[in-house]
């Protein structure tokens, strides 16, 4: 393909539901120029409880469907599948795949002195890929990790600052709390919506590390590499970017309008450009629409 028009395709971004929208914000802001195509697979959320060769499938799946739709370069906006799938993934979606793992781990590193505390799903925490990337920087750290399944469905339902959110954030991270943590490190992208709450909870002097604000650097620097940047429009010199606006376009496995509200409440603007789609049991150029 023409250089030009290669740079000139879209970035895929995919993640089980909302969560990946944290990632989407940070990579929005760090790349103003770039088009973005977001898959929420919000038919089939959550993927920290399900097993490795289910989150392997799903990914696939996600990276075929965005692949046929033509992108780049692929960010997966998903803590579980980075830690689970993320070779499978890069070579499902046949371009340069960068994952969250990788980067939270460097920026936990980066901040904190010698306690790491990290947040994620059940799965995440159970292939101790964050442990892994953590102790291969910093051998000598000290990491305690915790599970906090509900925390995606608080997040999918727009439960982020309710006094529910409040008790069970407080059960979730007494132990770290406790355990007198320097930095945090949210290791799952449907996190971030609870940011206000987990802050309260885990108490001052906590650095919180958002896995999504680290991966905007990375993948900015993997364009960069690969020579995949856009250049910036004439036209929307004059028209700055918005969140959500109609460069982008979103796609979920369920209910739009479900979609539609939560990333309102999330991002202060719903998406201009969103369809229900299916992604499974069908081959990339399959790839079909569904009704809402
Ligand atoms: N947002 C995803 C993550 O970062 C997955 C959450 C889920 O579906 O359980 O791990």
């Amino acid at each position: 393909m023409n250089i030009t028009l290669k740079n000139n395709l879209p970035i895929g971004i995919f993640d089980s539901g909302v969560g990946g929208l944290t990632v989407y914000r940070s990579l929005h802001k760090r790349l103003p120029d770039e088009r973005f195509l977001y898959l929420g697979d919000t038919a089939r959320v959550p993927y920290g409880t399900k097993s490795l060769s289910t989150v392997e499938r799903y990914g696939i799946e996600n990276a075929r469907f965005l692949a046929a739709h033509g992108i780049k370069m692929l960010v997966v906006a998903c803590n579980t599948a980075s830690a689970l799938a993320l070779p499978a993934i890069e070579r499902a979606a046949g371009v340069p795949t960068v994952g969250v793992i990788e980067s939270g781990a460097r920026a936990a590193v980066e901040q904190a002195k010698t306690k790491i505390g990290v947040i994620a799903t059940e799965a995440t925490v159970r292939s101790g890929a964050y442990r892994r990337a953590i102790e291969r920087r910093a051998p000598h750290v000290n990491i305690i990790e915790q599970a906090c399944p509900l925390f995606v469905s608080l997040a999918e339902e727009g439960y982020a600052e309710t006094e529910a959110a409040r008790i069970i954030a407080n059960d979730y991270l007494k132990e770290l709390r406790a355990a007198l943590v320097d930095a945090l490190v949210i290791g799952c992208t449907h996190y971030p919506v609870l940011r206000k709450v987990i802050e309260e909870t885990i108490g001052e002097g906590v650095m919180l590390i958002d896995s999504g604000e680290a991966v905007a650097e990375d993948t900015a620097a993997a364009l960069e590499t690969h020579g995949l940047g856009r250049a910036p429009d004439r036209e929307n010199l004059a028209r700055p970017r918005r969140l959500c606006d109609d460069l982008d376009h979103f796609y979920v496995t369920d209910s739009a309008e479900r979609f539609s509200r939560i990333a309102e409440m999330f991002l202060g603007s719903a998406p201009r450009r969103l369809e229900a789609v299916e992604v499974w049991g069908h081959d990339q150029l399959n790839a079909g629409r569904k009704e809402n």
